[in-house]
């Protein structure tokens, strides 16, 4: 019997360079008939501004739409009906191929594309540059070595929580800084390692930006950012 449903990609387009895209990324995106993309009414897809000069008129754009921040009963009901879009695609044997920022597991959206269709449809995930790794490059300092315990932590946590956190790390990413930057200042500070941390800005991208945490503008802090808070070991 031949199977004409279509499958879904979910691909990583790294962090911001166009040159990031692994080489099986780029040959699902030059060979997708349907590119889908989270897109909010006035925020364009920064996974889709990555890749652009490889998109082709001919092919079929899906924006769609996952509100954030929402309880995950209330969020339910809304993520359905966001992805009706694609399930009408791949029900009609269209291969869909999504573009992710980053890596398209960690931390990303497309999990909730992900636990919807891979019992319905061959599912596939392409592994990307995920952002921490990228910053890490572009600061340029040895992020974890040897036994070093590296800890990922969003921002939007407690300091509490964070400051027990980063006592037993010894290196960390803090990501999802946004508005919750000067709370995090204030634990590395009061932890006395804000001078070992790095606040790295839409790294890989045309406007990276690498500052020391005093001189951020915390009221100006985007989307995009993380401090990595490197290894203590000296090399
Ligand atoms: C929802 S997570 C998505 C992570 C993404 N899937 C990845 O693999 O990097 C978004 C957070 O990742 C971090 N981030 C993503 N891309 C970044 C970049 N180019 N520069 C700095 N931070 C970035 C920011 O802390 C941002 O708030």
């Amino acid at each position: 019997m031949t199977n004409t449903k279509g499958r879904l990609y979910g691909i990583g387009v790294g962090p911001g360079d166009p040159e990031l895209l692994t080489l099986k990324a780029f040959r699902l995106l030059k060979s997708a008939s349907v590119v889908a993309y989270q897109s909010a009414d006035n925020h364009p897809s920064v996974a889709r501004s990555i890749v652009a000069s490889y998109l082709t008129d001919d092919q079929i754009e899906v924006p769609f739409h996952f509100p954030r921040a929402l309880d995950p009963h209330e969020a339910k009901p809304l993520y359905d009906r966001a992805i009706v879009p694609i399930a009408e695609h791949l029900a009609a044997g269209h291969d869909v191929v999504v573009l992710c920022e980053g890596d398209p597991l960690f931390y990303g959206s497309f999990m909730y594309l992900f636990t919807r269709f891979a019992d319905q449809y061959h599912t596939e995930v392409v592994p990307g540059v995920s952002s921490p790794m990228a910053c890490a490059s572009a600061i340029g300092i040895p992020i974890s070595y040897r036994n070093d315990i590296f800890s990922v932590l969003p921002a939007t946590l407690s300091a509490d929580v964070l400051a027990t956190q980063l006592v037993n790390a010894d290196a960390a990413a803090i990501i999802k800084l946004r508005r919750h930057f000067s709370k995090v200042r204030e634990v590395l500070r009061s932890l006395g390692l804000s001078s070992r941390a790095r606040y790295i800005e839409r790294a890989t991208m045309a406007e990276q930006r690498i500052i020391s945490l005093d001189e951020v503008e915390a009221d100006r802090v985007p989307y995009f950012s993380m401090i990595l808070l490197p290894t203590k070991v000296q090399l």
